[in-house]
């Protein structure tokens, strides 16, 4: 009888601590510790990130495998987040996997936060399709905007991304210039199924086809709430449905026209969605619109499954394992980290 494979999956590469197992691909538990501390400062600060991963992650582990209702001895492998991210926070991660794993003498599993994003597509769930190669990947979180073509699990190519801010940066920038808290994007999708998206128009950016910027777009925003301020002290408070529908109407059109040029150029027109930002509601339903319209077939991830959490770090372990491909305890966390390495 064919023996199950259980991975632990470690994510510790910004504010969320999280933990996961996953047996043969399907998720048993998805733990996330969110950090509050950080809403305050309008931003992650690194060292209280840091310092909340460290009194997060052993409850966060525990508690993972307690909801999948194993112990740790019936562990297979630990993946972990090595890079991207902040590096006091992967270091957190990073060493409590190496400890573990060493201790349990059981392999190790280095994974690539952006690849997990991409991969969560694989995990194993009734109620969603895995997508087949090759497909293009929008990946937007809080620290990138990438079109990926992905040709195998592990053969990805970037062929277009952010040239300054990532998309989620520029949701939470204009959330604060609107004076919501840390992370606003979530707030601008709350406050913007109330409003009119066509209310103001703001200018998009011209860069190449396949690229991204956004910070002419934060500060074309930002001039635009000043102007109206100086007329109306209390334009943001009577119109904050119609700002946030519009801005949050400017970006995803932004990132339809993207996709639409690399459908174009590669003729692929199988289209995914990662990252933080995939759970935005505009953009989903946009993309369903863009699939009835163009013939795309679509893959938009679990809810659960956008912003960062561990079962995408777990899946990619398991697609690792399967492949034989383990790391060495020397292993180290690397903040900066290409989706292709
Ligand atoms: O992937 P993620 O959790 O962390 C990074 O790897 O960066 O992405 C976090 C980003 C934040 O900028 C957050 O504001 C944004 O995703 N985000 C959203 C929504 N939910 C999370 N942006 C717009 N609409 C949402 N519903
Ligand atoms: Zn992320």
């Amino acid at each position: 009888m064919k023996t199950s494979i259980y991975i632990l999956g470690i994510e510790s590469s910004c504010d969320d601590t999280s933990a996961s197992i996953i047996c043969d691909g399907k998720v048993l538990s998805n733990v996330v510790a969110n950090q509050e501390v950080h809403a305050k400062y309008g931003g992650v600060v690194p060292e209280l990130a840091s310092r909340a991963h460290q009194q997060n992650i052993v409850p966060v582990v525990q508690q993972a495998l307690s909801k999948a209702k194993i112990t740790k001895k019936d562990l297979s492998a630990i993946a972990f987040t090595r890079g991207p991210g902040l590096m006091g926070s992967l270091l957190v991660g990073t060493s409590f996997a190496k400890s573990l794993a060493l201790g349990l003498e059981i392999p190790l599993i280095a994974v690539n936060h952006m690849q997990g994003h991409i991969l969560a597509h694989f995990i194993k769930d009734e109620e969603a399709k895995n997508p087949s190669f090759p497909f293009l990947c929008l990946t937007i979180s809080g620290g990138h905007t990438q079109i990926v073509k992905v040709s195998d699990v592990f053969d990805m190519e970037i062929l277009g991304e952010t040239i300054d801010d990532a998309v989620g940066e520029a949701f939470d920038k204009s959330a604060k210039i609107l004076g919501l808290p840390y992370p606003g994007g979530p707030l601008i999708d709350k406050y913007a199924q109330l409003g009119n998206p066509k209310a103001y128009q703001f200018t998009k950016p011209k860069v190449g086809d396949l690229d991204f910027s956004f910070s002419g777009l934060k500060t074309g925003i930002l001039y635009f709430i000043q102007k109206q301020q100086r007329i109306n002290p209390s334009f943001i408070e009577e119109n904050l449905n119609d700002i946030c529908a519009s801005i949050q109407y400017t970006i995803v059109e932004i990132l339809i026209e993207k996709l639409k040029n690399a459908v174009k150029q590669t003729g692929i027109k199988q289209i995914a969605i990662a990252g933080g930002v995939s759970a935005n509601s505009a953009i989903r339903k946009r993309l369903e619109l863009a699939a009835k319209h163009w013939g795309w077939s679509t893959y938009i991830p679990k809810f659960e499954y956008t912003t960062d959490n561990a079962a995408m770090i777990a899946i990619t372990g398991y697609l690792k394992y399967l492949k034989n491909d383990f790391s060495e305890i020397s292993v180290t966390a690397k903040a900066r980290l290409k989706v292709t390495e």
